[in-house]
């Protein structure tokens, strides 16, 4: 045992410039800290963090070198830059940190993406453990991935999209992540996971009882301790973390609708889609007659600032019955009482909060563990309607199913059943609970191991 009177307990938090990285990232921050860890969180330039929202954390802001995400060549171009560029000042940071206050032991926490944060702390014999803010779900199907492009079957070929994926039960080829990636990027997608060390351990934004068998199988795979300590968005009670501004009136345009009423609609915050499904969208929405809620985030339309592609007639047809805005306060709009549906890309925070709240979904994935989420949630927990094709009147029937039909009730039912299930993980006796305890005594653990 080291002597723990001179031990200071520090964590330094690794955050990568994604909302749906950034918001569980400052959660978990929030939760350790409550465990008695003073928290570092350790952020790009770009999209940082409001420190004002979180006085009882340091910020260390790394310079970064971008002025937006840049998705073209995203994995080359953006990910492997923004790693290089904010390597050597994490070092210098921590190295300065370990001389001046030599009582102070570190443990580095890093979001996946910001693998540099891991060649780091092995530089200075720091423990690291690696954060994960997707599904665990996701991960099996991931690592299949190079085994398919060795196979030739990526791009996978229209005719096998509904088939099931042998090993990966119950997703079809449709709901592999990057299913229609091009092979150049795919490549750039395997080299940089070559990059990417394995972990003394995991912490995993997930619950047990959603998961299980995937984290079973990833235990398996990895060898390492994962602590499954979810939904972190209610295992903690955490300030905004919105990169954007929360447009707070839509709640008392919600508090004016009927119970269960409406359908509230958010792609999350970097999916974009193109001038014809805005328009089936739209009319899909006004055709529904259902009231709905609906972000069109800006830029979120390609080519546009915000609304002006919106079609011609759309507003004047939907007064009163539907709400465009920019940005919700997510969490609160789920919980209020007027929402009776969330369509969403299935982002996997998307996914937890609705969970949380007991809202069923339609599920319309763009990329990602998104169409795994999809498949989970619509067939596996069937808590949601899956939306195969963005087509106006496809969109009426699935939000009629879901608001105005039994079907719906069903899944409401099942949904409800969920988060008492959610919120069960959370007390003692609880999965989340348990693994929140596991990881405090592990980094204890790794603590005393090195300093001594
Ligand atoms: C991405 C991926 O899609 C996701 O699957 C991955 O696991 C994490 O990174 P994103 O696409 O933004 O994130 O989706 P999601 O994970 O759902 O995160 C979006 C966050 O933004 C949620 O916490 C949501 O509450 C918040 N949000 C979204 C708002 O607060 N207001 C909005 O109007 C829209």
């Amino acid at each position: 045992m080291g002597d723990e009177s001179k031990i200071c307990k520090s964590l330094v938090l690794v955050a990568s410039p994604f909302q749906g990285h950034m918001t569980p990232m400052l959660q978990l921050g929030n939760l350790l800290h409550s465990k008695g860890f003073s928290i570092t969180i350790a952020h790009t330039k770009l999209n940082s963090p409001d420190p004002s929202n979180h006085p009882e954390f340091e910020f260390l802001p790394l310079y970064d070198n971008f002025s937006a995400i840049d998705p073209s060549n995203y994995f080359k171009n953006f990910l492997v830059k923004l790693n290089d560029n904010c390597k050597m000042q994490l070092q210098d940071h921590l190295a300065k940190k370990i001389k001046e206050e030599k009582n102070q032991m570190i443990t580095v926490i890093h979001d996946n993406a910001m693998y540099f944060a891991d060649e780091v702390a092995s530089n200075l014999k720091l423990p690291s453990i690696v954060f994960r803010s997707c599904s665990a779900s996701y991960m099996p199907a991931y690592l299949a991935l190079p085994i398919l492009h060795a196979e030739g079957k990526l791009p996978i070929q229209d005719s096998m999209l509904q088939k099931l994926v042998p090993e990966l039960h119950p997703l079809r080829y449709k709901d592999l992540p990057f299913n229609n990636t091009p092979t150049e990027l795919l490549k750039q997608m395997f080299a940089l996971s070559e990059r990417i060390r394995t972990p003394s351990a995991i912490i995993w934004n997930t619950v047990d009882f959603l998961e299980h068998s995937m984290l079973t199988k990833l235990r398996q795979h990895y060898q390492i301790p994962i602590f499954d300590i979810g939904p972190l968005n209610e295992m903690t009670k955490c300030p905004s973390t919105s990169f954007l501004k929360e447009d707070i009136n839509c709640i008392s345009w919600l508090d004016k609708q009927a119970p269960r009423s409406v359908i509230y609609v958010s792609l999350g915050s970097l999916a974009t889609m193109d001038e014809t499904e805005l328009a089936e969208t739209a009319w899909g929405l006004a055709n529904s007659k259902q009231p709905f809620l609906w972000v069109v985030r800006p830029g979120s339309v390609n080519g546009s600032e915000w609304i002006e592609f919106l079609p011609e007639g759309f507003m004047e047809e939907i007064r009163g019955r539907g709400h465009v805005l920019k940005w919700a306060p997510q969490k609160k709009v789920l919980a209020h009482f007027a929402v009776g549906g969330f369509w969403s890309h299935c982002g996997w925070n998307s996914t937890l909060e609705s969970i949380s709240e007991g809202v069923p979904m339609i599920c319309r994935p763009v990329y990602g563990d998104q169409c795994v989420n999809s498949r989970n949630l619509s067939y596996t927990w069937r808590v949601g309607l899956e939306l195969e094709y963005l087509e106006r009147n496809l969109i009426v029937d699935a939000i009629r199913r879901l608001l105005v039909d039994d079907e719906g009730k069903e899944m409401r039912k099942r949904a409800f059943f969920m988060k008492e299930k959610a919120k069960n993980a959370l007390y003692k006796g609880g999965s989340s609970f348990k693994a929140l305890k596991d990881l405090v005594q592990f980094i204890q653990a790794d603590i005393d191991i090195h300093s001594n």
